[in-house]
């Protein structure tokens, strides 16, 4: 009888264990933090905020930009005010200009010095410190966007675990998080070669690339930490590189449709694909726009996305995209655009500041997309099946719309290329050739084949974070330097016992064989003196 109480109790603690280890861990203080940003990037991680917000934890978001979109009762939002005109005016209005007269790396690179910046106004803002002066304020957990490393700061000040989210496996990451970069196959993000263009010297600059971005990051957040020393008034704050290496989780926007097929240890955990749901729902247009498509064969959406001024283009430029529209009679054209409608504007095309762009996707009559290949928005047309013209403008847009095009998903279009017969052809393949319908729809199913919900997964392992210490799931390169890391010291010194090796083993050979000859020859001389 006793026995049986026994194995029962124990049943039951077994059980409790069980339960407890597993179930959501709800009543943490969580604070999501985006430093350099556009629009779009709270889009890609909002899900996430709201999921974690419903499971009863409370969230506090600090977004430096104020367009959004949708909000939630239960999490507090912050917009930084002397951050937001500042990220306004460097990064959420990019200049066409600047991709057609190849100054776009140089842009990229001010990212950096600009972030400090940044930082300083983010501090200063006063609904930041006022928030910061709070009474008890405490987070147990802080989710870092990537350029967010003055959030380092407020990990410091908590004492609190923080997860990175990244768009990508930018080129600076790898070495933080002891990860060897693939540059011998995979393309690095701002040469913008091609995979099948890895030739011997383009993997030498491939892989110099990777080292110069790592080198720069290094200096730029050496930069941004007497910044954070001085604004929260520390007397010591440890080097970034050393909150990197103990950063619990990377939260990476990739999957191997949408990227290369990237070697990630378990650290590092995909939520590609958050709000594409398997059968997705699609709303009805807004009236103007269903009353434009109501006789039209099909449409093609044309959006370069939150970032990129498209009314900005030189009118030339302009003009070459209407031309070639207006030779599509049978076609309507939707194109997200902000700014004056011009006069010339043709009859099949319809320009809005705004379109609810899911419902856009998928909607039965779209044709094809013409985007700026952001993450983001690829994720949405993988999401919809619908196949891509890729024009991509900054960032990791050109990485992005070589993977699309490598894979058949996308018509890669240069924007300084553009003439609007080149524009026609591509739509019209677009539109009128099945075989790129069929190829998206082969890859959207790829994409949402998935054994767990990707926002599910997200949610999990936030919350695995909140249960636990994760240093097993690191790899244990973090600690090496990075010639370690690429055994360049392993290959060194085999090369130079090679060489010692072959060295000597020529000088014997060498001597033998003198002294053979020396031998033979004083042999012969000796019998022909006889
Ligand atoms: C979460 O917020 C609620 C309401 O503001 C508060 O009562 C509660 O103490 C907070 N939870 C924690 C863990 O701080
Ligand atoms: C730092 O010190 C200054 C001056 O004493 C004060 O105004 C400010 O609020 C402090 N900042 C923080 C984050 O404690
Ligand atoms: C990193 O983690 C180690 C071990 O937990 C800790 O001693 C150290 O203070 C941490 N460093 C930073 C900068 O958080
Ligand atoms: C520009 O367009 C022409 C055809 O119109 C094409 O042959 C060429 O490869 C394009 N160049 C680039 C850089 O895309």
């Amino acid at each position: 009888m006793e026995t049986v109480w026994v194995c029962r109790l124990q049943f039951y603690i077994f059980f409790f264990l069980l339960a407890s280890s597993s179930i959501s861990v709800g009543g943490s203080n969580i604070l999501f933090f985006h430093g350099v940003s556009t629009a779009s990037h709270r889009t890609a991680i909002w899900p996430l905020a709201e999921k974690l917000a419903d499971a009863g934890h409370n969230v506090t978001y600090i977004f430096p930009v104020t367009k959004r979109l949708g909000s939630h009762p239960r999490i507090e939002e912050f917009a930084p005010s002397k951050m937001v005109p500042l990220i306004g005016d460097f990064v959420s209005d990019f200049d066409i200009n600047i991709r057609l007269n190849d100054q776009e790396m140089e842009w990229m690179r001010q990212a950096y010095s600009q972030s400090v910046v940044f930082c300083e106004a983010f501090y200063d803002s006063p609904e930041i410190q006022e928030w910061l002066a709070r009474p008890d304020l405490h987070y147990d957990l802080v989710m870092l966007d990537a350029l967010g490393e003055c959030g380092y700061g407020l990990v410091h000040k908590f004492k609190a675990k923080h997860i990175l989210f990244v768009p990508l496996l930018a080129p600076f990451l790898h070495d933080g998080f002891g990860l060897m970069p693939e540059t011998s196959s995979i393309p690095e993000l701002s040469l913008h070669y091609k995979p099948t263009e890895l030739t011997f010297f383009n993997r030498v600059s491939n892989t110099l690339m990777i080292l110069f971005w790592r080198y720069s990051y290094l200096d730029f957040i050496r930069n941004v930490e007497p910044v954070i020393k001085d604004k929260l008034n520390l007397t010591e704050f440890p080097p970034i590189a050393e909150f990197e290496k103990n950063t619990s989780l990377v939260l990476i926007n990739n999957h191997w449709v949408e990227d290369y097929p990237i070697s990630l240890p378990p650290m590092f955990v995909s939520f590609s694909g958050l709000g594409c749901k398997k059968e997705p729902v699609a709303n009805p247009l807004p009236e103007k726009v269903s009353k434009f498509l109501e006789d039209a064969d099909g449409f093609i959406y044309i959006s370069f996305g939150s970032a990129v001024v498209a009314s900005a283009m030189p009118i030339s430029l302009r003009d070459e995209f209407f031309a070639a529209l207006k030779s599509l009679p049978k076609l309507r054209f939707l194109w997200r655009w902000t700014g004056r409608v011009p006069d010339n504007t043709p009859e099949n095309v319809l320009l809005l500041p705004w379109f609810p762009q899911h419902d856009i996707l998928a909607h039965p009559k779209i044709k094809g997309f013409v985007t700026q290949a952001g993450r983001p928005s690829t994720q949405e047309a993988l999401c919809y099946a619908v196949p891509l013209i890729a024009i991509p403008m900054f960032a990791d847009q050109d990485y992005n719309a070589d993977r699309m095009e490598y894979i058949g998903g996308a018509i890669r279009l240069d924007i300084k290329n553009i003439s609007s017969a080149l524009l026609q052809e591509s739509i019209h393949e677009l539109a009128y050739n099945p075989k790129h319908k069929e190829r998206m729809v082969e890859l959207s199913n790829m994409f949402k084949d998935r054994p767990i919900d990707p926002l599910d997964n997200a949610f999990y392992w936030t919350e695995y974070v909140l249960r636990y210490d994760t240093s097993l799931l690191k790899p244990l390169g973090i600690n090496q330097t990075w010639y370690q890391r690429r055994l360049l010291d392993v290959y060194l010194f085999l090369f130079v016992v090679a060489g010692t090796v072959a060295g000597t083993v020529m000088f014997f050979t060498v001597m033998i064989f003198k002294y053979a000859f020396a031998l033979v020859f004083s042999k012969q001389q000796k019998t022909k003196a006889e």
